[in-house]
């Protein structure tokens, strides 16, 4: 076997990719083909190709880690294979069955094996992406699909260290609203969601903190990440699933590793009054975000549009990053996965 090649450290986060990509193409007449093996490069897509003007695409992002023994796992695939289906239901595309969507996994990681990084921190992230291939302007669900499996080697998000990011609520535009695709990870999604994120950075915000959409009141997530609430007593709180935040990996691992310690775990409500009040009073310590690309992310600061407040000192909280590193330790073969969370693949 060729020696692995080292993460490119310099390249911003998710630029580089391996040498290989799978596809399987969907066609009404015979379902699923067969998933192949190709170099990776670029799609050749008529210009009237359904998803580029009607936006049927979706996708997942999991993370492949080298194990001590040398192995390769991959974190609870089969729960993004899950949401993957549940996401492509949603937007009227054909759902990949899961043994395929854990099929291709293998297949790319053990073709591109000498690209799944080795320090401490770094994974091989893995991008499914199924896009519809009907070619014509007539708007309805396409009848054709083609999936494809990418795969970047990634660095820490947090090379430099674990750093707290300051938070824009957003007020003004909503990510999603009830009955809407807000559950699933859908391109549109992304996409509604750019000039928030643009206006958050103009008031100096690394993220924005989406809103209910008919209140604007409730807390639903942060950019591509689901939002916890460490409050005094060891109260876990995290907002409810109410159909318009994305049901997040990282969200229901942290829900049975906070059980784990003991915590009470709580999926409600949580307002943007209540954030800021229980900060003034002193009963919220900690508020962390969570997500497959950085695993754990301390907020530090909070802005509005009637002024800003901060979380404890504005440092990274104990018990946030006391989760950060049992998650990071179980996926990185250091903690045992009581959970049995990890898939072996290569
Ligand atoms: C909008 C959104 N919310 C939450 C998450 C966190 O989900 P997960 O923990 O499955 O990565 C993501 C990332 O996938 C996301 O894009």
């Amino acid at each position: 076997m060729s020696t692995t090649q080292p993460v490119n450290n310099a390249a911003p986060w998710g630029s580089q990719f391996t040498e290989h990509m799978v596809t399987a193409r969907y066609e009404p007449e015979h379902g699923w083909g067969d998933l192949v093996v190709v170099d990776y490069e670029p799609l050749q897509l008529d210009p009237s190709t359904s998803v580029l003007h009607y936006g049927q695409a979706i996708f997942e992002g999991l993370k492949a880690y080298q194990q001590p023994d040398g192995s390769v796992s991959v974190f609870r695939p089969e729960q993004n294979a899950q949401r993957f289906a549940r996401s492509a239901e949603r937007l009227a595309m054909a759902e990949l069955p899961e043994d395929l969507f854990l099929d291709s996994l293998r297949l790319l990681v053990n073709k591109d094996r000498n690209r799944v990084p080795t320090q401490p921190g770094e994974s091989l992230y893995l991008r499914p992406l199924e896009i519809a291939t009907d070619t014509m302007l007539l708007t309805r669900p396409s009848l054709s699909y083609l999936y494809v499996l990418m795969a970047s080697p990634v660095a820490d998000y947090f090379q430099h260290g674990v750093h707290p990011v300051r938070v824009w609520l957003s007020t003004e535009y909503a990510r999603a609203m009830p009955g809407g695709t807000g559950s699933a990870k859908c391109a549109g999604n992304y996409a509604a969601a750019m000039l928030a994120q643009k206006k958050g950075a103009e008031y100096g915000c690394d993220q924005v903190v989406w809103l209910d959409s008919v209140e604007h009141r409730y807390v639903e997530e942060m950019g591509g990440m689901n939002l916890f609430f460490v409050f005094s007593g060891n109260r876990l709180v995290t907002p409810k699933l109410t159909g318009t935040l994305l049901p997040g990996v990282t969200r229901n691992s942290i829900l049975t590793l906070g059980a784990d310690l003991g915590l009470e775990v709580e999926e409600r409500l949580i307002s943007t009054d209540e954030w800021e009040q229980s900060v003034k009073d002193g009963s919220l310590l900690e508020v962390f975000a969570c997500g497959t690309a950085a695993v754990i992310t301390p907020v530090g600061e909070v802005v509005h549009q009637n002024g800003s407040f901060t979380i404890g000192d504005g440092g990274s909280g104990t018990l946030t990053m006391q989760l950060r590193e049992t998650l990071l330790g179980i996926q990185q073969g250091t903690i045992p996965d009581t959970h049995g969370w990890m898939h072996r693949i290569a």
